[in-house]
């Protein structure tokens, strides 16, 4: 199976799409206090500091530059000089976006990135705004440039170093540079844009986009710019991060006590293990079973956390009280809210049965915080409303530890090994909050939830068995509100019908249906079949999101 990047050149209405339907879709609310413990690596390494212009691509710049082994953050364009210097950034990196740079109302680029004298490298509308800034000119591209293009480094310049010849590229301009500035240098052309890339001393920008996948050559244009140019080390790694994030958590809770609601995905897994090497037996963690989990999870929660790792871990089992909120519910939302509020009141009756707390950990993940609007980040509004958490109520008094709070999932993942947490945990799945209820289509009952139990084990034994199971960012079985007939033996069957789903993704925004290979899909329906009773048949999802959603519901 190969895992086919989703298509950039679809990926920008689409994000937008399946960013609203996400937040159509999870309206659980998530815990909102002040951010105390949010380790951030500062002045231990060397960062650089993304100016976001409104690029589909941002996240993509960032990701890359961590990926290079450099801490970077991205902040709002218009963010104020004192909260970008927070980082102690080395160098700047200014996005793309959608403004035409000589419009009136256009964002600009604030005076302290020049004034910093460090490293610049603007993309796209960066180099744009760069080339006003000294003084060069802006003008509509005869032709709008958007895919592929070629271009060919016309100086030698350290951006280009170890790079000869025509590179593939990946353009997405209306605008382009028909005058450079005083001092600057083309260092790259293509047909549509004679200055592709220009340069004056530590002060680049490039037309194109070398932070996405088809620009084959970007990363060596993004190494050239951290190591030739900007002169940064590449320190960032999970062994350096979990050792400042401990330190930071101990600092910032001191002798407090923190409570943190454990789900046994990755995100909550991995910050409650960050924050117990932190603080010990100071952390309580609180696992709540809601009977809509997948086989064996509750049991391997309780065994990883509290037998080997001896957090102290307070397991619930609510699963009685989950199924008869539910019992009848067809509606998807109800569902959702259903058990988003029997979620709140069970966290917080046996949160007060544990005594006191002043903080609470969270799994907030660093897609989150960029993609939600918050006093921090006022000019992000245009985006979403999150889901990560598993709906704990916005009204409750704790101070927050978030210790994932600017890493994204892979980053995430490598922390988690880096404790040490066993590859299941690591490696899990993405799983909603309200879990199989989401999965078993219309009302929900506890024999229903046990033949979707028995067929998504099965489904998951077996892609974990070919291997499947990194390279699938979620895989699904959905037992349909449907019955077909069949034939067992000598015998009619009219029964359930189970769809299974594995998509591949980068985030889960959008995501495109794996191909797994048939010999695995004919042994998991046979198994499904054979295996669980009342199920006669077994169908492959080949849906991409947009237009479907990852989940049926
Ligand atoms: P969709 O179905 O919107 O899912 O494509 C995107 C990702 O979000 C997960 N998901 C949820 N997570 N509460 C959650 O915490 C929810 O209500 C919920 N609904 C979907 C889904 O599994 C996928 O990873």
């Amino acid at each position: 199976m190969s895992i086919s990047d989703n298509n950039p050149v679809d990926i920008e209405h689409m994000l937008l799409e399946a960013e609203e339907a996400v937040a159509e879709q999870h309206g659980a609310p998530v815990a909102k206090g002040p951010v105390v413990a949010a380790p951030r690596p500062l002045d231990q390494h060397d960062t650089v500091a993304i100016l976001d212009f409104g690029s589909q691509y941002t996240q993509l710049i960032a990701r890359r530059i961590r990926e290079l082994g450099v801490y970077s953050e991205i902040f709002p364009h218009d963010t104020p000089q004192q909260e970008v210097g927070r980082i102690h950034p080395r160098a700047f990196v200014l996005s793309g976006g959608p403004a035409s740079a000589y419009d009136p109302d256009a964002p600009s680029l604030p005076p302290y990135v020049l004034e910093s004298g460090l490293p610049v490298l603007g993309i796209c509308y960066g180099m744009q705004l760069l080339t006003l800034a000294f003084g060069g000119r802006v003008e509509p591209a005869h032709t709008r440039e958007y895919g592929m293009a070629r271009v060919h480094p016309t100086a030698s310049s350290p951006l280009f170093k170890g790079l000869e010849g025509e590179l593939p590229v990946w353009m997405s301009h209306g605008d382009r540079v028909s005058q450079l500035p005083d001092g600057f240098e083309a260092l790259a052309s293509s047909v549509n844009a004679p200055a592709a890339a220009m340069g004056m001393g530590k002060v680049l920008g490039l037309q194109f986009h070398p932070e996405v996948a088809h620009t084959p050559q970007g990363g060596q244009i993004l190494t050239n710019f951290l190591f030739n140019v900007a002169e940064l080390q590449a320190t960032w790694t999970a062994h350096s991060f979990v050792t400042t994030a401990v330190e930071q958590i101990r600092g910032m809770v001191g002798e407090g006590r923190v409570l943190c609601g454990l789900s046994g995905g990755v995100d909550s897994s991995v910050a409650a293990t960050l924050v117990h090497q932190a603080i010990g037996d100071r952390l309580t963690c609180l696992f709540v079973d809601n009977g809509l989990l997948r086989q064996s999870e509750a049991s391997e929660v309780i065994d990883t956390f509290g037998r080997n790792m001896k957090m102290n871990l307070v397991a619930v089992d609510a699963s009685d009280r989950f199924l008869s909120t539910l019992e009848g519910i067809a509606d998807p939302e109800e569902k959702r809210k259903r058990i988003g509020n029997t979620f709140i009141r069970v966290f917080e009756e046996e949160a007060a049965k544990l005594g006191e707390f002043e903080f609470l950990a969270q799994g907030t993940v660093y897609p989150d915080v960029i993609e939600s609007a918050t006093p921090e980040r006022p000019s992000a509004a245009r985006i979403k409303t999150h889901h990560n958490v598993g709906g704990l109520p916005s009204d409750l008094r704790f101070k927050l530890v978030e210790p994932l709070r600017y890493l994204f999932k892979d980053e995430v993942r490598k922390v988690g090994l880096d404790l040490g947490l066993p590859e299941e945990i690591v490696w899990r799945h993405p799983f909603p909050g309200p879990g199989l209820a989401v999965r078993v289509l219309g009302p929900v009952s506890r024999e229903r939830l046990d033949t979707l139990r028995e067929a998504d084990a099965i489904m998951r034994a077996e892609l974990h068995a070919a291997g499947l199971q990194r390279e699938i960012w979620q895989a699904l079985a959905v037992l349909l509100p449907v019955q077909s007939v069949g034939v067992m033996g000598d015998y009619r069957t009219y029964s359930d019908v189970v769809a299974v789903r594995a998509v591949t993704s980068v985030d889960g925004m959008t995501a495109d249906w794996a191909h797994v290979p048939y010999d695995v899909l004919a042994r998991i329906s046979s198994r499904i079949v054979n295996e669980v009773r009342r199920v006669n048949r077994v169908v492959y999802d080949i849906t991409s999101k947009p237009p479907a959603t990852i989940e049926w519901e």
